[in-house]
C-alpha cells in the first residue's frame, strides 16, 4: 500500500535511505567488502577479471554507465557499457578474461536476457545478473548474482531500484579491486556506512525542490548538464522527467555544451547542473557561465562547500558533503523529486505513464 504518500513513486523515493541499508547489510566487514557476497565463486572469478562488459536497458543502462567510471577510477579494470538491444544484434569482440555483468530491476527483460543467453556463447569468464526479483530468469541463469533488495517497485519510473543497483556495483568495483589483490579503498567502505543517513538529509530538501518544481510546469524544454560520473546522472535526471512529465527533455556532458546545444539555451529553456565537489567542478562552472551568458535558467545542485552562489537567473539547491565516490548516489535524489514534483503540478499519471510498462518482456 502507499501507506500516507500520495503515489508509489514519492513512497519509493522515501524508501530509499532504508534499502540501502539493505542492500549493503552483511556485505561488508569492518573497512572492507565481502567478495564472497556475490558467491562462492567469485574470489576466483574476479581475480581473472581483465575487463567487464556491462549490458542493460534504460534506467539500468545509466547505473552501468556509473559503474564504469567507477570500476575505471577504483578497479582499474577497463568496462565496455551498451544497451542490450544493441549488443545482442552486433558481433561482440570478447577478449580473454572479459566478466558478463547484466543489471535489471525486474529480471524479465526480454532484451537483457537475450543479451545473456547470447553472451553465454561467446567465451566470458562469467556471468552476474545484479536484480532486484530473486528467482527471475536473469538470476537462475547467471553464474553468479548480487539482489539489490530494493523491495517490491511498483511505479513504472524506477527509483529505489536505481540507487540500490549503485550500491550494488559500488561493491562490485571493490569486490573486484580486493580480489584482484588492489587497494581496499577502506574510506569509500566507511562512506558507504553513512550513506544512508546523507541520502535522509537529501531528502529533507524535499519542499526546496517542490517550490523550484513550479518554474517547470509551463516549459516544454529542459537540458541537464553533469561531467564524469554524473553525465549519466545528468542522464536519469532527463529520463525520469520525460518519463512522467512528458516535457522534452535531454542530458549533455557538460562539456559538449559549446559543439552544439549551447544554441538551444534562451530564458525559456531551464537548465540543471549537478556540482558535486570533485575535480571537474572548475570545468563544469564555466561551462554554467556560458548558460548563464545567453539568458538561461540555471537550476544547480551542488555540494555546501563549493561556494556556487545563487544570482539572477541561479537558483542553488546545496546538498550535504559526501565522499566523491558516492556523489552520483546522493544526486540522483533532488532529480527523482524535481521530476516528480513538476509530474504532480501538471496532473499526470506518476505511477503509470501513458504508454509505459513496468517490466518490458517484448522485443
Ligand atoms: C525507467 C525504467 C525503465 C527500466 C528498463 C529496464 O524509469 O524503469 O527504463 O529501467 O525498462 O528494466 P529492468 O531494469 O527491469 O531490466
Amino acid at each position: 500500500s502507499k501507506g500516507d504518500y500520495r503515489h508509489y513513486m514519492q513512497k519509493e523515493i522515501f524508501e530509499q535511505p532504508s534499502v540501502i541499508q539493505a542492500v549493503l547489510e552483511g556485505r561488508l566487514s569492518g573497512s572492507s567488502v565481502l567478495v564472497e557476497s556475490f558467491g562462492p565463486d567469485a574470489q576466483v572469478l574476479f581475480q581473472k577479471t581483465r575487463q567487464v562488459h556491462i549490458i542493460a536497458c534504460g534506467t539500468s543502462y545509466h547505473a552501468a554507465m556509473v559503474a564504469r567510471y567507477w570500476l575505471e577510477r577504483y578497479a582499474c579494470v577497463p568496462v565496455q557499457v551498451e544497451v542490450a538491444s544493441e549488443y545482442r544484434y552486433r558481433h561482440p569482440v570478447v577478449p580473454e578474461g572479459s566478466l558478463f555483468v547484466t543489471l535489471s530491476q525486474s529480471g524479465e527483460t526480454a532484451d537483457t536476457l537475450a543479451a545473456l543467453r547470447f553472451a553465454k556463447t561467446l567465451g566470458y569468464v562469467g556471468t552476474l545478473a545484479i536484480c532486484n526479483v530473486p528467482g527471475s530468469s536473469l538470476v537462475r541463469e547467471s553464474d553468479m548474482t548480487l539482489m539489490t533488495r530494493a523491495g517490491p517497485e511498483i511505479g513504472v519510473a524506477s527509483t529505489k531500484a536505481f540507487t540500490t543497483q549503485l550500491v550494488a556495483l559500488m561493491l562490485l568495483t571493490l569486490s573486484v579491486s580486493k580480489a584482484k589483490g588492489q587497494e581496499e579503498h577502506a574510506s569509500i567502505v566507511e562512506a558507504l556506512q553513512t550513506l544512508s543517513s546523507v541520502c535522509e538529509q537529501a531528502l529533507a530538501l524535499d519542499s526546496q525542490i517542490e517550490q523550484l518544481s513550479q518554474a517547470f510546469a509551463e516549459k516544454h524544454h529542459a537540458l541537464f548538464l553533469g561531467r564524469g560520473a554524473h553525465y549519466p546522472i545528468a542522464l536519469e535526471g532527463a529520463l525520469k522527467l520525460k518519463e512522467i512529465s512528458y516535457i522534452h527533455a535531454e542530458a549533455y556532458p557538460a562539456g559538449e555544451l559549446k559543439h552544439g546545444p549551447l544554441a538551444l539555451v534562451d530564458s525559456e529553456m531551464p537548465v540543471i547542473s549537478v556540482a558535486p565537489n570533485d575535480d571537474l567542478l572548475e570545468k563544469l562552472k564555466s561551462n554554467l557561465q556560458e548558460v548563464r551568458a545567453r539568458g538561461g535558467q540555471l537550476f544547480v545542485f551542488a555540494d555546501k562547500n563549493v561556494g556556487i552562489k545563487p544570482e539572477d537567473n541561479i537558483q542553488v539547491i546545496e546538498l550535504p558533503h559526501i565522499h566523491e565516490a558516492l556523489a552520483p548516489l546522493l544526486y540522483t535524489l533532488p532529480l527523482q523529486l524535481l521530476s516528480y514534483h513538476v509530474a504532480v503540478l501538471k496532473g499526470t499519471d506518476v505511477d503509470q505513464p501513458r504508454n509505459l510498462a513496468k517490466s518490458v518482456t517484448v522485443e
